[in-house]
């Protein structure tokens, strides 16, 4: 899901600003480590590969220097199962909220900044990526630690990446999660 995704959902526009938003504040307390385990992905930035991917997971597994190895699973449209390693990396002397994400498809490092969080329940999460003020894109996620999130959390984190974080309305759409098998978090 994440990186080669977000690249090729980048280029088909799915959310276009021109500069990047203001990264979210750190929390007092924040706890990168314990965003580590599985995600479901309930809503996304509607994107030309993430186009019609079912069951989509993100697995971000904590490694013992404190960063992560992460695993996007999700089925194709054809039904074929889709996987992607990459890692996870804190930003030295950057915000406790911000990580590096590298894919084994797309090498380049995209910023991928935790919007909110309660560690147990949900997330959202954005990724933006180009060269301000010449052109920006935009990707943003709410994640749930279920296949589902009640609607109430899902309208204020949707609510708070399209009013503070850049994102169109439009451009959001929710993972189909029904009749998944899942692998197991590794
Ligand atoms: C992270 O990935 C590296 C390279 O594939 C692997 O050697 C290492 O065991 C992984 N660590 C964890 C905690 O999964
Ligand atoms: C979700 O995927 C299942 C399995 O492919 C399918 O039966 C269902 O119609 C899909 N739901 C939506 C809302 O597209």
């Amino acid at each position: 899901m994440i990186s080669t995704l977000i690249l090729v959902a980048a280029l088909a526009g799915s959310a276009y600003s021109g500069s990047c938003p203001t990264p979210p504040p750190v929390p007092a307390g924040f706890d990168i480590t314990k965003f580590g385990g599985r995600w479901y992905e309930v809503v996304r930035t509607s994107g030309f590969t993430e186009n019609g991917l079912r069951c989509v997971t993100a697995d971000f597994i904590l490694r013992s220097d404190g960063d992560f190895n992460t695993t996007n699973s999700a089925i194709r449209k054809n039904g074929e199962a889709a996987i992607e390693h990459g890692t996870a990396n804190r930003v030295k002397g950057g915000p406790a909220d911000e990580l590096k994400m590298v894919s084994s498809t797309i090498p380049l490092p995209i910023a991928f900044y935790i919007v909110d969080t309660d560690y147990d329940t949900y997330a959202a999460a954005y990724t933006c990526i180009g060269v301000p003020p010449l052109f920006t894109y935009e990707t943003a996620w709410v994640f749930s630690r279920k296949n589902t999130l009640d609607e109430a959390t899902t309208k204020r984190l949707t609510d708070l990446l399209t009013s503070k974080y850049g994102i169109y309305e439009s451009s959001l759409e929710v993972t189909n999660q029904t009749d998944c098998t899942y692998t197991p978090f590794p």
